[in-house]
């Protein structure tokens, strides 16, 4: 446990980002609490006010979210209920009980229309449901929560875990001797250890308001994947196509990279550049198998 004894609350802990809250946080020590879903499930308010009066946590980190973002098309109450409903209630939860608590929202609350990076003065302007429903969830925090939260939008988020694109792109490799990947969607992809680490820096700092919080430089999924792919030493071809060739059925920001450049400053120090990140991500997917 650290010198203060603070304790950490992490929902969503079998997510991706949440995953890697709870294992590196307990590797270094702290104490964390990570309950799974179905002992801790957002939507559920008596239960999540029981569950944190008890626990009492100094620091609630939630990663807890509605994901999908084609599915939300079709399942806006959904989306909404995890993403806006539940974290204002949270909020509220936090509030009562002097928890700060720690969101994450997404880069798509922009319409990708911008032709520069976006920074956090910028108008949100979203294009999907799940879009709104993260700015929603981010707004009812800073209501709720002003001087008692961090709210960091992500954007392209890869760690451990099946569902994100990287590991989708090994499982295409697998089967495929030539890849097609959309190199006209473009944005930062964000390492969920470096997620980590800029958070918890956050807190030491004692951060407090809107971050845009993604790993330095931007590029295409063409070049995410290609970067990928040679870094695993595979010989797979990757073509580079337009993202209308897949039939999807959100729309998609076509640029969401947003400007790192607040946190950066705010922390004093340079974030790693996103190929960086992904050297590290492969080091670690090799290791494990
Ligand atoms: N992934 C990205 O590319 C991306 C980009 C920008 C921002 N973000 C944001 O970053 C944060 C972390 O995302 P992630 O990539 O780690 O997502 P993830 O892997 O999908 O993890 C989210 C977790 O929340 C769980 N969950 C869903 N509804 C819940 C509920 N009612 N109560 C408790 N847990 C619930 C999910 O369980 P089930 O799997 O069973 O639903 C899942 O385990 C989210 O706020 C997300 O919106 C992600």
């Amino acid at each position: 446990m650290d010198s203060t004894g603070k304790k950490y609350f992490i929902a969503g802990s079998a997510g991706q980002l949440g995953g890697d809250f709870a294992r590196i946080l307990a590797a270094r020590g702290l104490a964390v609490v990570a309950p799974a879903e179905d002992e801790f499930d957002i939507t559920d308010s008596a239960r999540v006010s029981a569950v944190l009066a008890a626990e009492k946590p100094a620091v609630l980190i939630n990663c807890a979210a509605y994901n999908q973002v084609d599915e939300a098309e079709s399942q806006a109450d959904a989306a909404f209920l995890v993403n806006a409903t539940a974290v204002a209630s949270l909020a509220e939860t936090c509030r009562d009980l002097g928890i700060f608590l720690v969101h994450f929202s997404s880069a798509y609350v922009f319409d990708g229309t911008k032709d520069n990076f976006y920074t956090e003065d910028d108008p949100p302007q979203p294009l999907n449901t799940y879009g709104a429903s993260k700015l929603q969830g981010e707004q009812a925090v800073a209501q709720h929560l002003e001087q008692m939260s961090l709210v960091f939008r992500l954007s392209w988020v890869f760690g451990p875990g099946k569902q994100n694109f990287l590991t989708k792109v090994s499982r295409w490799v697998a089967d495929n001797a030539v890849i097609r990947v959309s190199a006209d969607e473009t944005s930062a992809p964000t390492f969920t250890e470096d997620v980590v680490d800029l958070t918890m820096e956050s807190l030491a700092k004692g951060l407090t308001g809107l971050y845009h919080l993604t790993n330095s430089g931007y590029c295409s999924r063409y070049e995410w994947a290609k970067y990928f792919i040679n870094k695993m030493e595979l010989d797979t071809l990757v073509i580079p196509v337009a993202a209308a060739t897949f039939t999807t059925k959100a729309k998609r920001p076509a640029f969401s990279c947003m400007s790192n450049r607040k946190l950066s400053d705010a922390l004093g120090r340079p974030i790693p550049s996103w190929e960086d990140a992904v050297e590290r991500f492969v080091l670690a997917f090799e290791t494990a198998g």
